[in-house]
């Protein structure tokens, strides 16, 4: 086990506490006759984030933050089993001299020294816990729980990790008659388990690809020995469920794309529970991706799957009850390894981007990374009919210099001639993996003449913006608001920003129209918009407030923030304490507390 402990990996302060063991018993009330006993304890050092700034268009820019050591004891511990089998005991052996001796230098993107400094480090599970409303009061529309998804490695890794790769933890307020609690616990993954009942990591991380030929070579035979051993079946799951949650058909799914969904509930105490991973019946195979559409109207939600031998991606809908309907193959999606995360719906399409992002299992199996640019290939934009068959209505256009990851939302115009597309688009995509702080995000929209094939496309604000939001009432119909995050530089997010979309329609080159920065060392996360009157017809789009965790990196402090949407400074209308903090993350959701009770 010492080889999978924290041993290279420098230990954090109180208030960045990693986790390397299951979170419970406490390790100090461990009987002698446990089957668990401490094997080692160490006295470390945690990695200090030190910034430096360098000028980039024309402004000093927060520059990646570079680890160094500062000592502050804390002790962590590496928890074995007694019984470890023959067989464990030997693969643990090989893959010590893997991190060792064969692994070369870890690049800074798959460096977990780096990658899981500061508020990125992982932290322990916390039972709900009572929090502290530090300012204003809560509005009623927020009765129900504010989740959010995001990676937090059940183990310090030692050999590479990226920010994709950690085991999904869902931190979740509850909020009810304006009182807050906060949970924060694991899924329950297939992986989670396992490696959970074995004392150590099991599953390759797959995102940070296995760094070199040789230790890939090596990895990979672990893993198949860890196989033949009967430690792992890859049959039943091997993603962290790291990326989001959806609510369709009364249930609950948190989710990644690597893997099924993965049902969770809420105790009646607030405690979050996993039911388990979810095939639907059968009908759902390996993966889905983490963000399926839900149309507000018809209460269907669609989705769609990626797989590495043709059918390249599979097209579906779950119709209202949350009944998987059969599968859409296309076969048009010409390449097996373009990254597709998101889509969009309309009322009658579904849009799919093929972009220039790859993703190469084979290059990675050879030691590259998992993820490369094709920058010859020219981005294609698919729009197939969103009760389709079969693809033979599908049109494919090029759009050159696409690659987005998000689709915002999408709805028709001009008698269902026209399509319209907001969303993401990376400038300086090569970085996306390996430079992230590098990359620029600008929100864009795109126009689609169905009859013409003609594409325009138009920003919506020069600002480096990602983890888009809008109100979900209006998804596939057109819609004037969204919230983003402000990368400064990305992954970090320092601030939200609101965009009118319909200044686009009168020439205005700058969407933004209101903005609330978090304040120096402060960074939050995913805009999610709340109504205020969910079930209003009649209600302004707007009307409902912003909510997001925001961290202090100089306190270590974290905050749940509500915002007025309709404020033209996203004023904060209350500000929860959180009894501990919460670690940068994904995507998020708020569930109403009427549909809280049905899980
Ligand atoms: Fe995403």
């Amino acid at each position: 086990m010492d080889s999978l402990s924290s041993s290279f990996f420098p230990t954090l302060s109180p208030s960045y506490s990693a986790v390397s063991q299951p979170p419970s018993p406490p390790w100090s009330s461990l009987p002698p006759s446990s089957p668990f006993r401490i094997r080692s304890i160490r006295i470390e050092e945690k990695p200090k984030t030190i910034a430096t700034t360098t000028k980039r268009d024309g402004q000093d820019q927060t520059k990646n933050p570079t680890p160094s050591l500062n000592i502050e004891k804390h002790v962590t511990s590496s928890i074995v089993k007694n019984d470890q089998s023959l067989p464990a005991t030997i693969l643990n052996a090989f893959d010590n001299i893997i991190n060792d001796f064969i692994d070369p230098p870890l690049r800074h993107s798959i460096d977990p020294r780096r990658v899981l400094s500061n508020n990125f480090s992982p932290v322990n599970e916390l039972p709900p816990t009572d929090c502290e409303i530090s300012e204003g009061a809560l509005p009623s529309c927020l009765n129900g729980v504010y989740f959010r998804n995001g990676p937090n490695p059940q183990f310090l890794p030692r050999g590479p990790y990226h920010l994709f790769d950690g085991d999904g933890m869902l931190h979740a307020i509850r909020i009810s008659k304006g009182k807050a609690t906060l949970c924060s616990r694991y899924v329950k993954t297939y992986k989670y388990n396992i490696e959970r009942e074995a004392g150590f990591p099991i599953v390759l991380n797959v995102f940070s690809g296995f760094n070199g030929l040789t230790a890939s070579v090596a990895r990979m035979a672990v893993t198949a020995g860890r196989f033949l051993a009967g430690q792992l079946d890859p049959s039943k799951g091997n993603g962290p469920a790291n990326t989001s949650l959806a609510f369709f058909g009364n249930k609950l799914y948190a989710l990644g794309e690597t893997d099924l969904p993965y049902a969770i509930k809420l105790a009646p105490d607030g405690d979050i529970i996993t039911i388990g991973r979810h095939d639907f019946d059968g009908r759902l195979s390996l993966s889905m991706t983490a963000h399926p559409k839900i149309d507000p109207i018809t209460k269907e939600t669609f989705g769609f799957s990626c797989s590495p031998i043709p059918p390249f991606l599979k097209f579906f809908h779950f119709n209202e009850n949350g009944e998987k309907q059969p599968d859409v193959p296309i076969f048009t999606m010409t390449s097996p390894t373009s990254f597709l995360h998101d889509f969009a719906i309309t009322k009658n399409y579904a849009i799919f981007s093929e972009i220039q992002i790859m993703m190469s299992p084979m290059a990675m199996i050879g030691g590259g990374s998992l993820f490369s640019v094709d920058s010859k290939r020219v981005p294609r934009v698919g729009v197939i009919p969103r009760y389709a068959k079969n693809e033979l209505e599908m049109k494919w256009f090029e759009v050159p210099g696409w690659n987005t990851v998000h689709s915002i939302n999408a709805w028709e115009e001009d008698d269902g001639d026209t399509v319209v597309m907001v969303a993401t688009n990376i400038l300086l995509v090569d970085h996306l993996l390996e430079k992230m702080d590098f990359i620029h995000v600008l929100l864009e929209k795109m126009t689609i003449n169905l009859k013409t094939g003609i594409v325009s496309r138009q920003p919506l604000s020069t600002q480096n913006l990602e983890l888009p939001a809008i109100n979900p009432a209006f998804i596939a119909v057109k819609n004037r608001y969204i919230y983003c995050g402000v990368g400064d530089p990305m992954p970090k997010i320092s601030g939200v920003v609101k965009l009118d979309v319909s200044l686009s329609e009168v020439g205005q080159e700058e969407c933004v129209v209101a903005c609330r920065m978090f304040g120096p060392g402060c960074f939050g996360g995913e805009p999610f918009f709340v109504a205020n009157e969910p079930e209003n017809p009649d209600a302004d789009e707007d009307d409902g407030y912003v909510v997001s965790y925001v961290h202090n990196e100089n306190t270590g402090d974290s905050r749940f923030v509500v915002m007025d949407a309709k404020s033209p400074t996203l004023k904060i209308v209350c500000e929860v304490k959180l009894p501990r903090r919460v670690p940068y993350g994904f995507h998020g959701l708020f569930v109403k507390e009427s549909d809280i009770n049905k899980l």
